[in-house]
């Protein structure tokens, strides 16, 4: 029988990292939602920050279990589990029934067969079975094309304690602000767009993410948080116990910001907070609940940066950004577009590491960051700012 008889569709075998996988023909030419199962090869950088945040979080540990419950053709978990070392026996599921049998091809192509089980099922389904069966398992991985929200208490209900959980976005209109009202329905968060779209992104997810797990009694913290081209992806650490709930809860809060100025403020409770900016009396605007705590763990990330793996051409893509991660301020959760700044300033844009060397001369914390490498994170005022792009000029 060939391959297209045993799939009912044409098959090719492609490399992507260090595994070989049967993908549909036409994977390039044509939208991945269109194919019989799903592959997107532009994906290939968040498959591999997956394996290196699951071997940095893990760190040394083996014999370990996922599930990935919206696998496609099943290579995130292929990948993880060959490429992490970590990860000894795996669930990966799929609502589409041709998937599961291409997850299983995989699996047995990459010599998996017997530490891989293929579901045809829905993603909500398996998860809450595998909570109410006690199978948890030590990492979860939700990479919806989309909106991760309906899978997400789900998924903090299959995820072992001291587990990890990963959870991607493609609606960054929505997380961003761009698209105030899906935000709303979808997330119930309130935003407003800024000139800081991606980390309001970046910190509506993981704020997502931590409310979900405190409804549960479980403490979730975000690992690792990347924000590139088309999707978001959160790595969360989950804790049990109502008081770690708590704990990780008061990462929950508001940002204050004044699109007149660009003055953006941290605030507990949006009730308390005055319609006018203090510094200029322009209109503000409320963004939240969001996460504003810290988005990467200083210690996976030093785990990651100094795995072997960074001198692997596979995970060049993702060490760049990662390594824009770690020189990032982490307690700023804004940044500023200096194009932006400069069209303030009536003048054309410094360079950005110029910025940054003058801001930390005079004392202030200030970085660039992955988000926009055009952009900077500063603890000075917006007004001191534009004043120092217009001096910069001169
Ligand atoms: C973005 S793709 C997954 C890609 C895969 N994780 C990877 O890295 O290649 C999303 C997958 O979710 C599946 N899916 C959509 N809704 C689902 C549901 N309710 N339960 C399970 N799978 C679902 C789709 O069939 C599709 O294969």
């Amino acid at each position: 029988m060939s391959l297209e008889d045993e799939f009912g569709f044409p098959v090719k075998c492609i490399s992507e990292g260090h595994v070989k996988i049967l993908v549909p023909q036409g994977v390039g030419e044509v939208d991945p939602s269109s194919l019989p199962v799903f592959y997107n090869p532009a994906s290939k950088i968040s498959r591999d920050l997956a394996v290196l945040a699951v071997e940095g979080y893990f760190a040394g540990k083996t014999g370990l279990s996922m599930c990935e419950p919206l696998a496609g053709c099943g290579v995130r978990t292929i990948r993880i589990m060959l490429e992490s070392g970590v990860i000894e026996r795996a669930v990966a599921g799929d609502i589409n029934k041709n998937a599961a049998k291409l997850i299983s091809a995989n699996a047995a192509i990459n010599g998996l067969s017997e530490r891989v089980k293929a579901l045809h099922i829905d993603a909500n389904l398996l998860l809450a079975r595998m909570h109410a069966e006690h199978e948890r398992v030590d990492y979860v991985d939700i990479d919806p094309a989309g909106s991760p929200a309906r899978f997400l208490e789900n998924a903090c209900r299959a995820t072992s304690k001291n587990g990890l959980l990963g959870a991607s976005a493609t609606d960054l209109a929505a997380l961003s602000g761009a698209s105030a009202s899906t935000a709303l329905w979808r997330y119930s968060i309130h935003l407003a767009k800024t000139v800081f779209l991606k980390e309001v992104a970046a910190r509506s997810l993981a704020g997502f993410i931590v409310m979900s797990a405190s409804r549960l009694g479980l403490a979730a913290r975000p690992v690792l948080t990347v924000v590139h081209r088309h999707f978001i992806r959160v790595f969360a650490s989950l804790e049990r116990g109502k008081s770690r709930a708590l704990e990780a809860s008061s990462g929950i809060g508001y940002l204050v910001h004044c699109r007149a100025c660009l003055s953006t403020r941290k605030a507990a409770f949006p009730a308390l907070i005055d319609s006018k900016c203090h510094e200029c009396g322009g209109q503000l605007v409320v963004l939240g609940p969001l996460w504003l705590g810290v988005l990467n763990d200083e210690a996976v990330l030093d785990r990651i940066l100094k795995s072997r793996k960074i001198d692997d051409p596979t995970y060049g893509d993702a060490y760049k950004i990662l390594r824009g991660i770690a020189g990032e301020i982490q307690d700023i959760p804004y940044y500023y577009p200096v194009a932006e700044l400069a069209r303030r300033a009536k003048t054309s844009p410094p360079k950005v590491s110029r910025l940054v060397e003058k801001l930390r001369e005079l004392g202030y914390k200030a970085s660039t960051t992955h988000h926009d490498y055009s952009a900077i994170k500063t603890d000075a005022p917006p007004k001191s700012l534009v004043e120092l792009v217009k001096d910069a000029a001169a």
